[in-house]
């Protein structure tokens, strides 16, 4: 799905992603070992075309909504965050981010689009819960979803392995009454 007006926040511009955002930093991103070390699109060999026919899929898609992360100062494009799957009969959705900006780490960005777009979608969209799993060696995304009002609410034991060790996933959520 797109969204017709970018969400705003402090220091961010969340907007629907076109075809001419493929390539340059958001490529480089996605084949960089370090930040791509603890989500799933590590396993796959990223090309412009491949995230081209990704940003369509996406924006054609009722249940996903892929935003780009753009600074408002600069308007770079730093990371992206998806909301999907949405699943409308149960009113819930998964939640996924990645800052590729590696200068930008720890600034409190994840957090602050996190929050933007949960909010987008417990309002919005009609949702009452978005849920992200998280692999518990991933300190720096458990702490971006819980200053984002995210709450652990189970875990999987070595549901995943991490660089060939059996790692916890951390499933965490947010709904309006949690
Ligand atoms: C994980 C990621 C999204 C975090 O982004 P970020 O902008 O650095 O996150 P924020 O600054 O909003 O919040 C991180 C919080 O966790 C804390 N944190 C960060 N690294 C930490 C670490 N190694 N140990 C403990 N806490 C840590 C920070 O201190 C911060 O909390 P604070 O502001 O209260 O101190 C970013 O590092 C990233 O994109 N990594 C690569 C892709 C990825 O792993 N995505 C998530 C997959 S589930």
């Amino acid at each position: 799905m797109k969204l017709a007006e970018p969400l705003m926040t402090e220091r961010l511009m969340l907007r629907t992603l076109e075809s001419a955002d493929a390539g340059g930093a958001y490529l480089a991103w996605m084949n960089d070992p370090e930040i791509m070390r603890y989500t799933e699109s590590r396993f796959a060999s990223h090309d412009a075309a491949a995230l081209e026919g990704f940003i369509e899929a996406m924006n054609a898609s009722a249940d996903n909504l892929l935003l780009g992360l753009i600074t408002a100062d600069q308007g770079n494009h730093i990371g992206n965050i998806k909301l999907g799957p949405i699943d409308g009969h149960h009113q819930r959705a998964w939640i996924g981010i990645i800052i590729g900006d590696r200068a930008r780490w720890g600034q409190g960005l994840a957090s602050e689009a996190i929050d933007a777009v949960a909010h987008h979608g417990l309002t919005d969209l009609g949702l009452r819960r978005i849920a992200a799993g998280i692999y518990a060696d991933n300190q720096g995304s458990v702490g971006a979803f819980a200053k984002a009002g995210f709450h652990e609410v189970a875990r999987l034991p070595g549901w995943s392995l991490s660089e060939g060790v059996a790692t916890d996933d951390v499933i965490m959520m947010r709904g309006g009454d949690l």
